[in-house]
């Protein structure tokens, strides 16, 4: 019984918000994660896949969820969310045609363009453009989709299918464990009736398991989940179920490190440590080992002395590595670790847009090739920057929280996209923000 739920209105994202902080700050009390953005939006994308109905608990309410829905409602599907929930129920009609708006906006919508093709034979989907951590083309999906059967055309902006036979057994090897592209193709090829993949070089970010989870109890059938070669036996037929997205590791580490610059006794609930050995042990080699509870599934953190913390180097990489989404707030707090630091950035190799920005607060940064050099400074102050996407929105957001002064952050909206209810959440743990829209 779902009474009381409200049909979901979709809204467009516009970035031009300004979030205004007064530092320094401090963050005390308890701060809940929400569920998980990365796993929310290929697994409403794997909705698609039947006519049954999906009920999704531990959703968050994003911008980009919120982006998703408009999808799926433009393939035909009807989407309500109570509370946390979204239930997704057929309207009769599919679409397999995805206008460009959504996806201009958020690139992980492209990964309805395999489904869409299995289901009516055919899809037309745009073509997913530039983004601001760096270039992030769609090869692998459409090579991998290929073997698959799919074959693609661009033009005009759009990527049309058409539907061949497939091979019964097929072997797709990534050339880089893309968390996108192993997303798409396995997805698409659990309907892949009597059809055996097989996909070499896989990402096994847990988002990515959780996906097969939900395929799994869905009635597909995967094998080889948390490894990096994954065996699919391609069925007739998936159908409805209820499931509970997992809690999201980049929020929590998101607030894990501000805490480490401004917490006072600040415990982040509903975090899983298991998602994050990678800044655990860096935190570790700094010296300050996170304090987990495992059984309250917590972290309680207060703010470090930073001088006494020795500086590191370190990489991004696909997981278990350090997560690039990480990446912008790990550097804000290393800006203000004594010593010099190193963050060599091996995912996306640009995603530096955020320094400058940290530089002008104060912080001394450099950059060479793919990697950023950080002397560590004493203090940050105040000043007026700009998120360039929603991490580097995030790692503003702690600078500003720890630096002396205003911090004017514009094109802060970026943030709404993956910090649920953020503003609640801060206040909630005794931090002011100002947002001006
Ligand atoms: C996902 C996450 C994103 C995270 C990233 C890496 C979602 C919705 N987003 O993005 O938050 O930062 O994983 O953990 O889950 N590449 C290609 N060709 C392709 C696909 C990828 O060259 O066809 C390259 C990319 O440019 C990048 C690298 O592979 O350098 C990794 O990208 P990928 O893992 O695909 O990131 P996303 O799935 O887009």
């Amino acid at each position: 019984m779902y009474l009381g739920g409200f049909k979901v209105k979709s809204i467009g994202l516009d970035t031009s918000g300004k979030m205004i902080v007064r530092g320094p700050q401090k963050a005390k009390g308890q701060i809940m994660v929400s569920g998980s953005k990365n796993s929310v939006l290929p697994i409403m994308g794997a909705s698609l896949l039947t006519d049954e109905d999906i009920v999704l608990k531990n959703v968050p309410d994003l911008a980009d969820v919120r982006t998703m829905i408009e999808i799926l409602e433009s393939a035909g599907k009807e989407v309500e969310r109570y509370d946390d929930e979204l239930v997704i129920k057929s309207s009769g009609i599919l679409n397999s045609e995805i206008p460009y708006e959504p996806v201009r906006k958020m690139r992980a919508s492209f990964n309805v363009y395999g489904p869409l093709t299995i289901r009516k034979g055919y899809a037309k989907v745009a073509l997913p453009g530039g983004c601001s951590i760096g270039a992030r083309p769609v090869d692998f999906h459409l090579e991998g989709l290929k073997k698959l059967g799919i074959e693609s055309n661009i033009e005009h902006g759009f990527v049309t299918s058409s539907l061949i036979k497939p091979n019964k057994e097929i072997n797709v090897s990534l050339p880089f464990p893309s968390v996108g592209a192993t997303e798409h193709i396995l997805t698409t090829a659990c309907l892949l009736d009597g059809v055996k993949t097989t996909i070499t070089n896989c990402a096994i970010e847990p988002e990515v398991t959780d996906l097969i989870n939900f395929l799994n109890e869905m009635g597909a059938r995967i094998f080889g989940s948390e490894t990096s070669i994954l065996k699919i036996e391609g069925v007739k037929k998936l159908k409805g179920i209820e499931y509970t997205v997992i809690p999201d590791r980049i929020e929590a580490g998101t607030y894990i490190i501000m805490g480490a610059l401004i917490g006072q006794d600040l415990i982040v609930k509903n975090v899983t440590a298991d998602h994050l050995h990678s800044l655990f042990s860096i935190f570790e080699k700094m010296g300050s080992p996170i304090d987990y509870d495992s059984k309250r599934r917590e972290v309680k953190i207060s703010a470090l002395q930073l001088s006494t913390l020795k500086s590191i180097s370190m990489e991004t990489a696909p997981f278990p590595g350090f997560p690039t989404d990480l990446q912008p707030q790990m550097t804000t707090l290393l800006s203000l670790v004594s010593g010099r630091s190193t963050i060599t950035e091996t995912v996306f190799k640009s995603r530096f847009y955020h320094i400058d920005e940290l530089n002008r607060m104060g912080a001394k940064i450099r950059v060479e090739d793919n990697t950023a050099i950080i002397e560590g400074v004493n203090k940050l102050s105040g000043a007026p920057v700009e998120a360039t996407d929603l991490r580097a929105a995030a790692a503003l957001l702690i600078a500003g929280l720890v630096a002396e002064g205003e911090t004017v952050i514009t094109n802060v909206d970026h943030i709404f996209r993956g910090y649920e209810k953020i503003q609640e959440k801060m206040e909630k743990i005794g931090v002011d923000l100002f947002y001006v829209k």
